[in-house]
């Protein structure tokens, strides 16, 4: 594997290949695999969970890792092409990635959504041009629009706890006090349509996820039997849920518009998932979360400290599904 920059890229056996590697990791730990193996992570944004378990992941593999936060320590990159280069940044990506291509085996590039222009966004501009710039394995530790670690992982959590291939999965807009980027619940969405299930995306007016995120979704849902569907009914949606994936992000009809998201968001305080969301119909449905998350704004106290909450594990999934992709690309390299 050369590239881990989305699921869609990969096969469902595939997948079913990394999950079961994976697996194999956790029980029969190979601490000298990758014995040798250095891994760049460069961080446009900030992480916990990407940045700790990427370095733990690696050094249980018997690999090294460095960091890199640009500007915080090290020069700042400036990512825009053309740009005159006047202001803070003193050094460009076009330089600055091959240099640190250039000292390791495999790069992860963490670079967010600059959530102002959607399109921009939705095309993994920035991403791209930078991916261009790296000849060696690379891996997406979250774009504008993707985060396949997480999802890889989501994948495997819901695994571990037996839920079915063709349970009911509903990504559910939760409230935050402003606009996050699109990367995980389009992750998610998909992972769960490849996965097999019936996905129902639950979002308010406004909210909606933009048609390239859904029509993706939906052909991945066309080829494992799922189905995808969205309603801003809550009571439809959770009927018979096995899953309620809480997230947050910001609105698609006024996108790069702050003051129009924060109207629209105000309004909103409501979603914040707590046990009367949890109605009779979906007794035994858990929580997920990909973190971090904001407590009793986004998810109550009563869900998060519940046995529905099934976070931590998300997390902890997070090392191992990754030493499986860092396994598939290193090992033997
Ligand atoms: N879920 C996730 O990617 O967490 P971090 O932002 O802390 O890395």
């Amino acid at each position: 594997m050369r590239r881990f920059l989305d699921l869609a890229d990969f096969e469902r056996d595939e997948v079913s290949a990394l999950l079961e590697l994976a697996r194999r990791l956790e029980t029969s730990p190979e601490p000298r695999a990758l014995a040798g193996k250095i891994l760049g992570l460069v961080f446009f944004n900030p992480s916990l969970r990407t940045l700790a378990s990427f370095q733990s992941g690696m050094a249980r593999l018997g690999g090294n890792s460095f960091v890199i936060t640009p500007g915080q320590g090290t020069w700042q990159l400036e990512t825009r092409l053309g740009a005159v280069m006047n202001g803070a940044a003193a050094e460009h990506v076009r330089e600055g990635i091959p240099v640190l291509a250039s000292y390791c085996d495999a790069l992860g590039i963490r670079a967010f959504a600059e959530c102002k222009d959607l399109a921009n966004d939705l095309a993994e501009t920035n991403f791209k041009a930078m991916a261009e710039l790296v000849d060696k394995p690379l891996i997406n530790l979250e774009s504008a629009i993707n985060h396949p670690c997480q999802a890889l992982a989501d994948w495997k959590t819901m695994d571990d706890l037996g839920v079915p291939r063709n349970g009911r999965f509903v990504l559910s807009w939760a409230y935050h006090p402003r606009a996050l980027p699109l990367a995980v619940p389009a992750a998610a969405v998909h992972m769960a349509a490849m996965r097999g299930m019936d996905v129902v995306v639950l979002r308010p007016e406004g909210f909606a996820l933009p048609p390239d995120i859904m029509s993706k979704a939906r052909s991945a849902a066309a080829r494992s039997g799922g189905s995808v569907r969205e309603t801003a009914d809550r009571g439809d949606a959770l009927a018979g849920a096995n899953i309620i994936y809480a997230k947050e992000w910001g609105s698609t009809s006024v996108y790069g518009d702050a003051q129009g998201d924060a109207k629209l968001r105000g309004e909103l305080t409501g979603w914040c998932v707590r046990n009367d969301w949890f109605t009779r119909t979906a007794p035994d449905c858990r929580l997920m979360h990909c973190l971090p998350v904001r407590r009793n704004t986004a998810v109550a106290d009563e869900v998060l400290d519940s046995p529905r909450s099934i976070v931590q594990r998300e997390a902890y999934n997070r090392l191992v599904v990754q030493m499986a992709v860092l396994y598939q690309m290193l090992k033997g390299v």
